[in-house]
């Protein structure tokens, strides 16, 4: 319940219960980082959507079998495949094992992504280029053998009224500078102007490419702004709509721009953040 201070504010737990439409029937999709974070949930809602799943994770398989596991009890068919997706190899094997699997994929999310935080004076090189490696030369790859294979395919509409859909997950720190994280919000920005390029690029093959940007989202990379009351307070001085995001969200919205509903949108940004990129400093001066 909202204490007396907060009595004109919405409860800030409340978020929405999950709606999906049967959209994605019969479209294969790999989503990169889909065991846990925002990448499962989006495996899990695409599932929801209708969607076969190729659930890629790195370390230890378990997480990864058990999104897989949700996924088959909604119906779905699932598959896991451990790649590392800096590496050029793992991704160009992840893909052919996909695509020999489901025969074909008509669905990308470039999601796999890290932190690793450090005053920049003190960022060492090893920590830029594993967060560039993974975060920017990782979708970069992935999105590479995507369109490689919308393109081998083309259309096919009975299926998908677009040839293809790549979806890259960002940030709001593609946007919004964000001191101690410098690789980071640089990786993120770098992905806008690739998504942009690729989309300009592939849009008259009907290939669409987007990107959402979440803002603060209740997952592990980030579980030290939320899991205390004095941290979370703290965070919502940050996002007007006054509560945490929840993966659901980012999946909900994910599984609309990958669908036809969404034709028509190509090289857009969905910022997915409750206002954090409207600049709530302002709200009260300026
Ligand atoms: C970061 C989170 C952060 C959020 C909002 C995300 O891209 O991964 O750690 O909470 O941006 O600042």
């Amino acid at each position: 319940m909202p204490d007396a201070k907060n009595a004109n504010q919405p409860e800030n737990s409340v978020s929405p219960q999950p709606q999906y439409l049967q959209a994605l029937t019969g479209q294969p999709a790999l989503i990169t980082g889909a065991s846990s974070g925002i990448g499962k949930a989006i495996a899990l809602g695409l599932a929801k959507a209708g969607a076969d799943v190729v659930v890629n994770y790195i370390g230890n398989p378990l997480p990864a079998e058990d999104v897989a596991h949700e996924i088959e009890m909604l119906g779905r068919r699932a598959m896991t495949i451990e790649a590392d997706v800096s590496q050029e190899d793992a991704v160009e094997r992840m893909f052919a094992d996909a695509i020999q699997h489901f025969g074909t994929l008509h669905i990308t999310i470039s999601n796999a992504g890290l932190q690793a935080d450090a005053p920049f004076d003190e960022m060492t090189l090893a920590q830029w280029n594993k967060v560039i490696g993974v975060n920017l030369t990782g979708q970069f790859l992935t999105a590479r053998a995507a369109v490689r294979e919308f393109k081998r395919r083309g259309p096919q509409p009975e299926i998908s009224v677009a040839s293809g859909k790549l979806l890259c997950t960002s940030s709001v720190h593609q946007e919004i500078p964000w001191a101690g994280h410098v690789n980071y919000a640089t990786s993120k920005g770098g992905i806008n102007m690739m998504m942009r390029s690729i989309a300009q690029e592939v849009a008259p093959l009907r290939i669409r490419v987007n990107a959402i940007a979440p803002g603060a989202i209740r997952t592990p990379i980030n579980r030290a702004a939320w899991d205390t009351p004095q941290a979370y307070d703290r965070l919502m001085g940050l996002v007007p709509y006054l509560r945490i995001g929840e993966p659901d969200d980012i999946a909900r919205a994910a599984a609309w721009l990958v669908s036809d509903a969404a034709d028509y949108i190509t090289g857009a940004t969905l910022y997915i953040d409750g206002g954090m990129t409207l600049y709530p400093g302002f709200a009260t001066g300026g």
